[in-house]
This record gives C-alpha cells, structure tokens and sequence, in this order.
C-alpha cells in the first residue's frame, strides 16, 4: 500500500517518466554472483546512470553453476527467467560481461517467444570462441574445473559438465569442435549444413551492438573475440579481424547486416578483462541504455 502510495506520488510530479525507458539486465561472467558486491554495485551504477530499472539475472545458485551448468541449460534457464519478468515484456535491453555474452547471444537467438532485445552492449564477450581455457585461480571449484580440463574438452563428458568448454575453440581441432561442441558452433551458425535463419533473423534485429574489446585482456584468448575475430582454421599464428572471419563474411549470424546498417559499434577501452573506467562506462554503455 505505502509503495502503492510512493509510486502514484512519483508519477505525478514527475519523478517517474511515463514512458520510461526499457529496462535491462546484467548477466555476468564466470566465477561470480549477483549477490557479490562488484557485480550488483554494477547493476546498481548503470542503473543510476541511465534511469533505467536493472536487474542482475542470476542463472542456478550462481558461482558454481557458472562453471558447471553447461551453456544449453544456463541459455534456456535465462530465457524461461525472461519470460517470466514482466517489467521485461515490452523489450528490453542486455550488459553482459565475459561468459555472460554466450548466454546473452542464447537470448537473443535461441529464446522462442522472450522479449524482444533492443540493445546488447557487450564487455569482452568470447564471440568466436577462446584458444585455451579461462584463468581460475586456485580456489576448490578450480581446482576441479582444471581437472576436468586435462580430460577430453571436445567429449560429451565435459561438454555437459563444464560452462567454458562451449566456447573453446582450439584452431588446430577444427573438425573435433564442429561435430562435439554442443554451443559456440550452433551459436554462430557454423556449421555449413545447419544453418538456422531464425538465429539470424533474431540477432540482425538488434538495434545496437556494442562489442567492447578490452586492450589488456589477458583471460581471453585472443582478446580480439570480444570483436568476432579470430584464428583461420588450422592456424594459431594469424588473426583475422572480424570483417575477415567467414561469420562475417558470408554473414551466418547478420553481423555484416548489422555493420553494414551502421548498428555495430567495436569499441576497444584500456584496461584488463571487464575492468572498465568510470568514463568508458558513460560513453560506451550507458547512452545504450537509456
Ligand atoms: C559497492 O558500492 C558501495 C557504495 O557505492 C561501496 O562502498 C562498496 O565498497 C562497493 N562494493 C564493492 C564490492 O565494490
Ligand atoms: C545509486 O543511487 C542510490 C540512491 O541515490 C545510492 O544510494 C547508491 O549508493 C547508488 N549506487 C551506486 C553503485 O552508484
Ligand atoms: C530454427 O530455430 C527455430 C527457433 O528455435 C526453430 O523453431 C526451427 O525449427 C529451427 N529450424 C531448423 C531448420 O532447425
């Protein structure tokens, strides 16, 4: 009742705009949690910013399923969420950090009958894959994940058990990771014999995309993913910018529609892997969401 009470008050002078800006939200990386301070003072600052509601999305309990809940799930678990949100049923706009971008992108493409996604800003998103596994740190979910690791990436022993081991993309396994990678290659429409133009359709529909590239990100390998760039197949040694990768090219996901539209922003920021400066965060992720 009280809040009732606010909200009308609100409204009526004017602290509240009536056609408010969409809200979004926040899906953050690998390791951490909607609960840990850093990640929902995040949501909080953007928030503040933009005078847009956010929400932080959490996925399971957090943490540990973001190591362990394969990425199928943890998309499928972010879309069935999003529907659910009825503050997000008019649309809504994403931030994603690191891992989190694997299952913003399963948002956008993969979740039938969510909200539509307006704008995707986008922080050091591994898009084309990473060459090796992410820096964990010596904790006890570490200690595991690097065990697991040593074992077979592309078997299904792993693909059902290990977050990351959807988008490792080892060049010199190209074959391997087209036939057992169970996210990345169905993410990017890889695979020449099933393509989905749904995926395609969904994705050219945003109306900005902002892929922020960090220029001392060392826990993305090559830090260039975080712009759809990468190694040719069969190659550690060259890296292609996006416009040279065949995603870009032949345009299997409308990334070369959304550029050619002028929708794409590629923006590179000092700073190591999702460590964004006060300024950046004003010029390069704030505007997206207001
Ligand atoms: C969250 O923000 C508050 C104030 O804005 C600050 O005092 C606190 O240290 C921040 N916490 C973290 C973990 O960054
Ligand atoms: C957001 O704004 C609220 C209200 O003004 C303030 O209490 C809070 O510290 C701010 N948080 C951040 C992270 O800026
Ligand atoms: C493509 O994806 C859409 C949406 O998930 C699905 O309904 C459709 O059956 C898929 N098409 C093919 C050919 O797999």
């Amino acid at each position: 009742m009280a809040s009732a009470v606010v909200t009308v008050a609100a409204l009526l002078f004017g602290l509240i705009p009536i056609s408010s800006s969409l809200p979004f939200i926040l899906l953050h990386g690998i390791g951490s949690q909607c609960s840990n301070g850093g990640v929902g003072n995040f949501t909080q600052l953007l928030s503040n910013l933009s005078g847009s509601p956010g929400f932080c999305l959490e996925i399971g309990d957090g943490e540990d399923d973001s190591w362990f809940m394969p990425l199928p799930k943890q998309a499928s678990v972010a879309c069935e969420k999003v529907k659910l949100l009825k503050e997000l049923s008019q649309g809504y706009n994403i931030v994603a950090q690191s891992q989190g971008n694997m299952v913003a992108r399963g948002l956008i493409e993969f979740c039938d009958s969510g909200p539509p996604v307006r704008n995707y800003v986008s922080l050091a998103g591994p898009h084309a894959g990473i060459a090796s596994v992410p820096l964990c740190g010596s904790g006890e979910i570490c200690r595991l994940a690097d065990e697991l690791i040593k074992l077979e990436i592309y078997s299904d022993y792993i693909q059902d058990r290990l977050a990351p081991s959807g988008y490792i993309k080892i060049p010199t396994d190209i074959t391997s990771y087209l036939q057992h990678s169970k996210y990345l290659p169905k993410l990017n429409n890889e695979k020449a014999d099933d393509r989905n133009s749904t995926f395609k359709d969904r994705f050219t529909s945003l109306h900005n995309l902002v892929l922020v590239m960090f220029e001392d990100d060392k826990v993305l390998v090559p830090k260039e993913t975080s712009w759809f760039g990468f190694y040719p197949d069969g190659d550690f040694h060259r890296l292609l910018s996006p416009q040279q990768t065949k995603l870009y090219e032949e345009d299997w996901i409308g990334l070369k529609t959304l550029d050619d539209a002028g929708r794409v922003k590629f923006v590179s920021v000092a700073g190591e892997h999702i460590r964004m400066a006060h300024d950046d965060v004003l010029k390069y992720v704030v505007p997206y969401l207001r």
